[in-house]
């Protein structure tokens, strides 16, 4: 509705063709992998969205193996057409939501090492897999995020519209909570990563809002601590039909910036 795919991420000197060396992984990043994923498999069923549970037996994740990226994209194949497209790390913005709008998530292959359990400075693969890939089995959900990288991609050379633009998906796709009969579950990735702020999220701390467009894209975040507040859809056709509302109020944001 908002963007045509641009394929030219895929001849972008900048991507390199990486792939994940599934032989390489050592004895110790599978410790790593099994201790997070029994850590916090126990806390999901009563925590995470149904979109969620149901994804991460669809791309068929266990504590005893490695996410294998390959065996991944196989599975999305039959689901929504997603991909995983391996990245060094963090990669620059035209990049990144390029990847999405068409149809291709990043994910880096690296793994935390036992002494980085809690904290880490960039999001290593236990967090791009274990929490983002069982939501690539969500339609409506990639569709939001296909077409929300679209309408980044349409305003890139401008810092201000990618700052707001990045909120959205800031408090969405990474501290997103959604309300599932009468009860408030976790979709967001950032939380769904983390076993403290799985806790934290739900508890009555942090205040929680409804789901509001304009609110959120003038809500600051940070990155180096809990946030004080998330925000609750109803559904994910909701965000999807969001799209028009986050452009409108996205121009009117630029158009008041530029002034
Ligand atoms: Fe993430």
């Amino acid at each position: 509705m908002i963007s045509k795919p641009k394929d030219w991420v895929f001849t972008d000197p900048r991507l390199q063709k990486m792939k994940q060396d599934y032989a390489a992984y050592t004895a110790e990043d599978f410790k790593v992998w099994k201790i997070l994923f029994d850590r916090q498999i126990v806390n999901l069923p009563k925590a995470a969205s149904i979109a969620y549970l149901e994804g991460i037996k669809e791309v068929n994740f266990t504590a005893d193996k490695i996410a294998d990226f390959e065996d991944v994209n196989k599975r999305l194949a039959e689901s929504t057409g997603w991909e995983i497209q391996v990245v060094p790390g963090l990669i620059d913005d035209d990049l990144f939501f390029g990847l999405m709008n068409n149809k291709r998530f990043c994910s880096s292959t690296w793994l935390r090492k036992m002494e980085q359990l809690d904290y880490l400075e960039e999001p290593d693969m236990f967090h791009d897999a274990f929490a983002h890939m069982p939501m690539l089995t969500n339609q409506p959900y990639v569709d939001f995020l296909e077409n929300l990288s679209g309408l980044a991609l349409k305003h890139i050379d401008n810092k201000w519209a990618i700052e707001v633009l990045s909120r959205i998906y800031w408090f969405t796709i990474e501290f997103g909570l959604i309300r599932e009969n009468g009860e408030v579950k976790i979709y967001g990735a950032g939380i769904l990563s983390s076993a403290g702020e799985t806790k934290y999220s739900l508890s009555e701390e942090p205040a929680h809002l409804e789901y509001d467009v304009k609110k959120i894209m003038n809500t600051p975040y940070w990155k180096d601590k809990f946030q004080d507040k998330y925000f609750i859809i109803e559904s994910y056709e909701q965000l999807y039909q969001s799209l028009p509302e986050i452009e409108a109020v996205l121009e009117e944001m630029v158009a008041e910036e530029a002034k």
